[in-house]
């Protein structure tokens, strides 16, 4: 009974300690963003982030991909394949933007590029869009250093906008959406791809008049 007490006492500890690992990982990831908005802005009068989401997997969600998934219910086995405990998502708002924040990123030396998913270059098939990254991060610990996963999702506010409504409908219809809405859906994918592209295009244009001004 009392061995039992003790066990529990340890693995309360060690769980606590776990997620603990995730929160500051967000919270260090979030300052680098944070850092990038600012000093950007400064430098060239111009915020390529407009804005920076976080989230954490609840321990209800995490445990229901551990059994989607057969994995082991331990934290080891939880720590290397789940990769999307700690959540980052970066809205910018031009596509070259995206690419932009994430080679600023991934080139600071504390930070492990682990896994790149292009989903704009290469959309999945019902028209989602975004810059997948995972990455690695350093957490100095009282006695030891964690290496966090961390989910990074950055997109244009377009692509965002398409995704929130697209995830509502999956939902709504328990992952089965009729046929004639997914198209509908792939269509307004292709039109917010557009928009940005227009978007873009608009930008740059004001910004070489203003070059031409200040000649
Ligand atoms: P998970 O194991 O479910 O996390 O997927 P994965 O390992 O194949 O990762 P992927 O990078 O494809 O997707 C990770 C996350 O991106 C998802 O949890 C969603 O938040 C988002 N995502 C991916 N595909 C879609 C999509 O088709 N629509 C929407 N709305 N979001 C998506
Ligand atoms: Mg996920």
């Amino acid at each position: 009974m009392v061995q039992e007490g003790h066990e529990l006492k340890h693995l309360k500890v060690d769980l606590i300690r776990f997620m603990m690992a995730y929160k500051f990982a967000l919270e260090e990831v979030n300052t680098k963003f944070h850092i990038l908005q600012e000093e950007f802005q400064y430098m060239h009068e111009y915020n390529p982030i407009e804005h920076i989401k976080s989230r954490m997997k609840s321990p209800e969600s995490i445990l229901k991909k551990v059994k989607k998934k057969g994995l082991e219910l331990s934290i080891p086995s939880i720590q290397h394949h789940i990769r999307d405990i700690a959540g980052i998502r970066i809205n910018c708002s031009f596509t070259k933007d995206i690419y932009e924040i994430c080679n600023m990123l991934t080139s600071q030396k504390d930070i492990t590029l682990i896994e790149v998913k292009d989903y704009i270059k290469n959309p999945k098939p019902n028209g989602y869009r975004s810059l997948h990254l995972i990455i690695q991060v350093p957490i100095f610990m009282s006695d030891r250093v964690e290496n966090v996963y961390v989910e990074i999702q950055i997109r244009t506010i377009a692509m965002d906008f398409w995704a929130s409504l697209e995830h509502k409908i999956y939902y709504k219809y328990n992952k089965d959406v009729p046929s004639k809405l997914k198209e509908e859906l792939k269509e307004a994918a292709e039109q917010a791809t557009l928009l940005d592209q227009k978007m873009e295009k608009l930008h740059m244009e004001m910004d070489n008049i203003k070059a031409k001004d200040s000649i």
